[in-house]
């Protein structure tokens, strides 16, 4: 099968996309790029560069610095797993702590991030081929992407994911109810805010999977591929 197609998946926050995005990268050949990871980098260095101060960023400075703030991806050699690099420094864990998931929505909303971030992502996915993950692909990234997925779940389910995640990594001081906060609180941002909001494309598949397994997921995800590459 040699036609490329571009492949969209936008959802809120741990809703699962970017693990079942992973998985049909891989199963079909394709790059899997998360944006995600993107926005966190650059919170990341805002928080190590003293550019936050609850939720206000330095957005003046911030604007000055962009050009000087590099993001890569890169593949772990032994876990075959893609790592997100900041300025060529592996920073893969520390943008999945809390400290960055509590200040990114702040950072995603400012239009001078989104723009540089928006342009990096176009010309990682001009060769299509790709399989990329966010809130905004289907409708301003890629809005002519072949194949659009909308991935939906309730809060609840989602903050339960997350904070089985966190446990799972050792972490023992969050609780249930933060994590919900957290992802309560990110929602609204991310659906509020004037820039590029959370919406779905008018052209993308719905995947509500709050009672699917991961199995179901990655056949429908596969399913729905299968369809639109034969059209
Ligand atoms: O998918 P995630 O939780 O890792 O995303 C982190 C934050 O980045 C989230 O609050 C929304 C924002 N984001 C965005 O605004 N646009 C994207 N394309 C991807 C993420």
């Amino acid at each position: 099968m040699d036609k490329k197609i571009t492949i969209a998946i936008d959802g809120f926050s741990s809703s699962g996309k970017s693990r079942m995005a992973k998985k049909l990268a891989k199963a079909i050949g394709y790059a899997y790029i998360d944006t995600g990871a993107m926005y966190r980098a650059v919170t990341l260095y805002c928080l190590n560069n003293n550019l936050i101060d609850g939720e206000v960023v330095n957005v003046p400075e911030l604007e000055k610095q962009l050009p000087s703030i590099h993001i890569s991806f890169g593949v772990n050699a032994d876990t075959g797993a893609s790592e997100t690099y900041l300025n060529g420094e592996c920073v893969e864990l520390e943008i999945r702590e809390m400290r960055v998931s509590g200040k990114v929505s702040y950072v995603a909303a400012i239009p001078a991030v989104r723009r540089a971030l928006v342009a990096q992502q176009q010309r990682m996915g001009a060769e299509k081929g790709i399989v990329m993950d966010g809130r905004d692909i289907g409708t301003v990234v890629f809005p002519d992407a072949e194949m659009k997925v909308y991935v939906d779940a309730s809060a609840e389910t989602r903050a339960r994911r997350r904070f089985d995640e966190l446990r799972a990594k050792g972490n023992t001081e969050v609780t249930y109810e933060e994590v919900l906060r957290n992802v309560q609180e990110r929602d609204h941002i991310d659906q509020t805010r004037a820039e590029s909001p959370l919406r779905k494309a008018d052209d993308a598949l719905v995947l509500d999977n709050s009672h699917m397994s991961l199995a179901e997921q990655d056949e429908w995800l596969l399913a729905a591929f299968r369809r639109i590459i034969a059209r």
